[in-house]
């Protein structure tokens, strides 16, 4: 088998090189944004249900590669965009709790439906800690559409939150905007093979509504969705764009990043980060690192969540 099989087009190749996509695929001013300037000397927890967050990981990776990047992937109770909102909070808590036992200076939920359940909860409990959530890219969907109609891919708990409800409201303006759950499709893409015939006829299932409501904009509101961008943007047709907002959750980490480290006395006795990445898995660490091999370009052993 070729060793490239398998990867998925979006995370082939050498883990910095620029994104290679469809045209008709949003990745907004990568490489002249000036926030690219390295930041060293911060650790970064980041989270999600899965290896979906993994697209975000890999944009901070770009956008901050001295930066210390720590990744639990809670794949022992993934999906979460099927469970109940209190259980999905009570793990986002305690995800959080581990990752700054492991000395996170900031924290990313790279995962929508715990943005949605959870943020909340975990600023109320961490006060000076600066978060950064992610949700669906509606905003920049309706201003890039140019009917005026927009698609979400979601999963049943983010289309379903307050949290979510109040993003149309607020961005929607005059779009017509189709919602569309995806309920098993982040498990699909977990298991880690990304072109089987089953994904593609889920993916399908998922796009045929979204083209029957002849949208020009799909937002990938769900940190799992980038992976398989490809299989979606085939089965939506090249005059459909897909807006995936893990960029922006890069940028505005780097942000958060450059206030806290304005902030701190550096201490001639700390060496700053090396750019080190540790991940922990709920579920198998060893998938983990094989995934994050596979579509990442990079070389990290898991460990299993304590
Ligand atoms: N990756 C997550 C998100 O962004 C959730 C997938 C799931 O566990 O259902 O919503």
């Amino acid at each position: 088998m070729n060793a490239d099989e398998g990867k998925s087009p979006l995370f082939a190749g050498a883990p910095r090189a620029p994104v290679t996509f469809d045209t008709h695929y949003t990745m907004p001013d990568r490489l002249s944004d000036p926030s690219l300037s390295p930041i060293g000397g911060v650790r970064i927890g980041v989270f999600d249900s899965g290896v979906g967050g993994l697209s975000v990981l890999r944009a901070l990776r770009e956008r901050m590669p001295e930066a210390e990047l720590l990744y639990v992937a809670d794949s022992g109770y993934a999906p979460y965009g099927e469970k109940t909102d209190a259980f999905v909070v009570e793990r986002s808590l305690a995800i959080a709790r581990f990752l700054l036992e492991q000395g996170a200076d900031l924290l990313v939920v790279a995962c929508n439906t715990a943005t949605a359940a959870a943020v909340h909860a975990l600023r109320e409990a961490h006060p000076s800690l600066p978060i950064v959530g992610i949700e669906p890219g509606l905003k920049p969907a309706v201003a890039l559409s140019a009917r005026g109609r927009v698609g979400v891919m979601a999963t049943t708990g983010t289309l379903r939150s307050a949290r979510f409800r109040q993003l149309v409201e607020r961005h929607g303006g005059q779009a017509q905007v189709h919602l569309q759950p995806c309920p098993g499709l982040a498990a699909a893409i977990e298991t880690g093979d990304l072109d089987t015939p089953a994904l593609r006829e889920l993916v399908e299932t998922f796009c045929a509504p979204l083209r029957a409501a002849e949208v020009d904009t799909v937002v990938l509101g769900c940190t799992h969705y980038p992976f398989v961008a490809p299989l979606i943007a085939q089965a939506m047709g090249p005059a459909v764009t897909l807006v995936d907002t893990s960029e922006a959750v890069a940028r505005q980490t780097v942000r958060l990043a450059t206030a806290r480290l304005a902030g701190r006395t550096p201490s001639p006795h700390t060496s700053p980060l090396a750019g080190g990445m540790r991940l922990w898995s709920s579920g198998d660490p060893d998938r983990l690192s094989s995934t994050v091999h596979r579509w990442l370009g990079l070389e990290a052993q898991a460990s299993r969540l304590p």
